[in-house]
């Protein structure tokens, strides 16, 4: 579901200075001689563990490096390193009082620095230690998140890149979904012809597993493999079965966590305004990617939706000053309009935004979705620049009866900016990475939302405490709502969920009373907790992107508390990793989308 989606943060690994130039001739000094990538899956909550042993084949200490690329949606949530019999744990502390530590080691002299990786999907975690002569080291990460539903899948995303061939290695996945997997696919360069035969894959109803255990030789000879042994994803798409339409339900140990996805509802018809940035920054390859990626959205535009056109730059040019039917001979005049966007002048993103708003709330809404999507790869230079003031303005002027989507184009947007404006007026904002494949990612987004089924979706849950967020304003086809929470002094017998919602036609409304008719299998228990606590501190983070004073610090407040009892590296909290003696701690830090690296070498 969109409005749960958290699309922002990413991750620095922290290291010595030393350590990132350490050249790569050094590398067959130390041997990895195993290195296992286990990710467990149960009702989509995501725990992966990869571990790393190493040995020091030299006759003298040297820095051995650790060096994986996890997905940006994750929180780390444990590191550990042994050395000769002494594990070494990672110790998640408060953002600011992790960086002091760091600070004082620098000032007492020592060479420390700081690199930061920030990739589309992936983001990067690095460290290092030194290991004595012909010693072994045991790194072991472990991270978690919960598998957000995208156009009717859930993607399991596992990067493998070891840096050289390695004797013992072994991807394990393991997928448990109480209700049945309804479909489970592999793709990714780790699952391409040359390792056909390393791969296996096992299924029952509820359950698989793939293992992937490719040979030393078969890790040089994979797509993208080489000399350097694996360097590729491997990825398991899927999909589960769902039973009813209220979803599924599972409890356990007080805590609960729905699913909500119905599939058999008609299409809502949508009003939906294109607000284009064609600024002079958006010349050449960006305007040319948003005419293609235009021209694919309005051709799958349905005959009963609603349309509007609006390109900006220093003036709002809208197409036409109402929202037209999308019928044919609308969408063939409004392909030749989109056909001629060009690029050329400021960029007035207040005046845009409030003439597509006006041009929603003067078409009827009544049995429709209406919706709002931006694109802009600017901060706004003309008109109102004055960031507060839009952002007011835009909230003021939208007043929540509809959704704003904001996709921002290349690394030269304030994204922040953007965020919070989507955020506010209950949409998303979204990155388009500024590549050959950026018309693509419009027509993906696009087709996110697309298919609206449900309006004003209210989750209601009696007997239920500490709940996610609850409403939301649209429900799309593909997508899912998940809704945790605590139940109250874990009282099943008081507990009953029910949704409300407004469907093509009619107000449609789910109940079920007791959670899930199949018993709770044991291996889930612990998790159910902890999908409560990862959803809340990512929605907290958004509610403090939006919220401003007291509000802002308590929302803060809370979500550290959380990230703090849970051990999450999150853009609040660092990871200390403690060393042997004689060396620096390292600080492991998870930025916001969009933040620049926060650092270098000193
Ligand atoms: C993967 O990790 C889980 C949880 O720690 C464990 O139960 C399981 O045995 C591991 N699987 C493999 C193949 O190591
Ligand atoms: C929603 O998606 C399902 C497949 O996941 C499809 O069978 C169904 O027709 C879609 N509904 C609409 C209204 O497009
Ligand atoms: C749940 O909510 C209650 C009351 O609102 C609060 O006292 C309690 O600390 C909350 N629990 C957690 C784990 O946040
Ligand atoms: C749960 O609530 C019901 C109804 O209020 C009550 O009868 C029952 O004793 C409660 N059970 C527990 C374990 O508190």
């Amino acid at each position: 579901m969109l409005e749960g989606v958290s699309v922002r943060v990413s991750l620095i690994g922290l290291l010595l200075a030393c350590a990132t130039t350490a050249p790569t001739s050094k590398k067959r000094d130390w041997d990895i001689y195993s290195f296992h990538i286990n990710s467990t899956v149960t009702s989509r909550y995501a725990t992966t563990i990869i571990t790393s042993r190493v040995a020091n084949r030299i006759d003298a200490s040297q820095e051995i490096q650790f060096h994986v690329k996890i997905p940006k949606n994750a929180f780390i949530s444990k590191f550990i390193m042994t050395i000769e019999g002494q594990t070494y744990d990672g110790v998640v502390k408060e953002k600011e009082e992790a960086q002091r530590q760091y600070t004082q080691a620098v000032s007492h002299g020592q060479s420390a620095g700081i690199v930061s990786s920030v990739g589309r999907t992936l983001e990067e975690f690095k460290t290092s230690v030194n290991v004595a002569a012909l010693s072994k080291v045991t790194f072991e990460l472990t991270y978690e998140e919960l598998l957000k539903r995208q156009l009717g899948k859930y993607e399991l995303l596992i990067h493998a890149r070891p840096m050289q061939p390695v004797a013992d290695f072994k991807i394990d996945v393991h997928i448990s979904e109480q209700h049945g997997i309804n479909f489970l696919e592999r793709k990714g360069g780790l699952s391409t012809k040359q390792l056909a035969n390393a791969i296996t894959k096992t299924q029952t109803p509820t359950e698989a597993w793939v293992n992937l255990y490719p040979s030393k030789e078969q890790q040089t000879q994979c797509d993208g493999c080489g000399e350097q042994g694996l360097d590729g994803d491997l990825v398991i798409a899927y999909d589960v079965q769902r039973k009813n339409s209220i979803g599924e339900l599972k409890e356990s140990e007080g805590y609960f966590v729905h699913y909500f996805a119905p599939s058999d509802l008609p299409r809502i018809p949508k009003n939906v305004v294109f607000i284009i940035d064609r600024s002079g920054s958006m010349s050449g390859r960006k305007m040319k990617q948003t005419r293609e990626a235009l021209l694919k959205i309005l051709g799958d535009l349905a005959e009963d939706d609603h349309f509007g056109l609006i390109t900006f730059d220093n003036f709002v040019s809208p197409w036409k000053n109402e929202l037209l039917q999308a019928n044919q001979i609308n969408l063939h005049a409004a392909k030749s309009f989109a056909r001629e966007i060009k690029d050329n002048g400021g960029t007035d993103i207040n005046a845009a935004v409030l003439k597509g708003t006006d041009m929603l709330n003067r078409h009827p809404r009544e049995g429709t979705a209406s919706l709002l999507i931006l694109l802009t790869d600017g901060d706004p230079t003309t008109g109102v620049t004055n960031l507060e003031k839009i952002h007011k303005n835009v909230k003021e002027a939208i007043d929540s009866k509809f959704p704003l989507y904001c996709l921002g184009f290349g690394m030269d947007v304030n994204f922040e900016f953007l965020e919070k404006m989507a955020l506010e007026n209950n949409g998303v904002g979204r990155r388009i990475y500024e590549e050959s494949d950026a018309a693509l990612q419009l027509q993906g987004f696009y087709e996110e939302v697309a298919t609206p089924l449900l309006t004003d979706v209210q989750m209601v849950y009696l007997g239920g405490s500490n709940l996610t967020q609850t409403h939301f304003s649209q429900y799309y086809n593909g997508s899912e709502i998940v809704v945790a929470g605590q139940i109250t002094d874990n009282n099943i017998t008081e507990f009953t969920a029910e949704v409300i919602a407004i469907s093509k036609s009619n107000k449609v409304k789910y109940s079920e009373t007791t959670p899930s008719e199949e018993p709770i299998k044991a291996s889930s228990d612990s998790n159910i907790q902890r999908l409560w606590a990862y959803l809340t501190v990512k929605q907290l983070l958004d509610k403090e992107v939006k919220s401003s004073g007291d509000e802002k610090d308590k929302v803060k407040k809370e979500a550290l508390d959380l990230c703090l009892k849970y051990g999450f590296v999150t853009p609040l909290t660092s990871m200390v990793v403690t060393k042997p003696q004689g060396e620096d701690s390292q600080v492991v830090h998870k930025p916001k989308e969009g933040e620049k690296p926060i650092g270098r070498a000193l």
